[in-house]
């Protein structure tokens, strides 16, 4: 089997950075890389959240990633201090059901900026640092969390669906770019997780699983040194296999199903 990414098989000489660690996927992520004796730094807006679930534990670093100035200020305060991450969790994002119709251009924008524009804001001055001073004895490592709804297009996803096609594009085209440096990027895909995210939702969700399940799987994909993780697989490989069918037929099954 073909993997693109040098396995983590071990996470004690690991300086791990979850952005989007106060909440859901990116909380039962922090709690199990912690277990798994991570040096962990965490980021988010709600500093109350963070500091009752990792004080002691966690260098808590809140950041609104939608700011620059925020961005660049915990970023400059890293290098200064010579503490600058090796392995970037990114998480943040923000959902609001509903079809195109109902679309608020606002409300989308702001959604959009946190989603999908905030990825520029951090992500550049990280990799322009790693590849500045390279390490010797690991690879820096950079994961990206899409979704299985970046595949295709799905009714109501509107302009979270597409965020997280771009987040899923922007992962492999980094990866591409940045192997040479000794820079591995990877992209986790999950299906339905129960969180404040899903929660929103009022539709059945089929195979919905608990972030803890789903931080475990992240985890286990990491070691698996595979670019792309994608759970549950009962729904993952159904969604893989609508991504392979032509446009038109899937279209039509997707029409049908509505
Ligand atoms: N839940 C699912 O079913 C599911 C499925 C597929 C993919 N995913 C992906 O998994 C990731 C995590 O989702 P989740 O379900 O765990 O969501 P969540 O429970 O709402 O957690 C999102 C995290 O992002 C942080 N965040 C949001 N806006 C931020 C900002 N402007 N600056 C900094 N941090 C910000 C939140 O913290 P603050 O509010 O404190 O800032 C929170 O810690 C997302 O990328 C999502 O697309 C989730």
């Amino acid at each position: 089997m073909f993997t693109s990414n040098k396995p983590i098989k071990d996470w004690s000489d690991r300086h791990v950075w979850i952005i989007g660690a106060s909440e859901g996927i990116g909380l039962a992520l922090g709690q199990a890389l912690k277990l798994q004796q991570a040096r962990l730094s965490v980021s988010a807006r709600n500093e109350n959240r963070l500091k009752d679930e990792f004080s002691g534990k966690a260098r808590i670093l809140p950041m609104d990633v939608s700011s620059t100035e925020n961005v660049a200020h915990v970023m400059d305060l890293l290098i200064q201090e010579g503490t600058v991450p090796d392995t970037v969790f990114w998480l943040p994002a923000v959902y609001h059901p509903g079809g195109v119709l109902s679309l608020d251009p606002e409300a989308t924008l702001k959604r959009l900026n946190i989603n999908l524009v905030s990825a520029f804001n951090l992500f550049p001055r990280i990799v322009r640092y790693w590849t500045k001073h390279p390490l010797t004895n690991k690879q820096y490592h950079w994961s990206w969390f899409s979704s299985l709804a970046a595949y295709r297009g799905l009714p109501n996803a509107s302009d979270y669906g597409a965020s997280r096609s771009a987040i899923s594009h922007l992962a492999q085209s980094s990866h591409l770019e940045l192997k040479r440096y000794n820079i591995d990027v990877s992209l986790i895909s999950p299906g339905f997780v129960n969180t404040r995210l899903t929660q929103k939702n009022e539709f059945k969700m089929p195979l919905l699983m608990s972030p803890e399940r789903a931080a475990q799987l992240t985890i286990k994909g990491l070691k698996s040194g595979k670019f792309e993780t994608h759970f549950p697989k009962r729904l993952s490989i159904l969604f893989k296999f609508l991504n392979i069918i032509p446009i038109d037929l899937y279209l039509k099954i997707m029409r049908l199903l509505k």
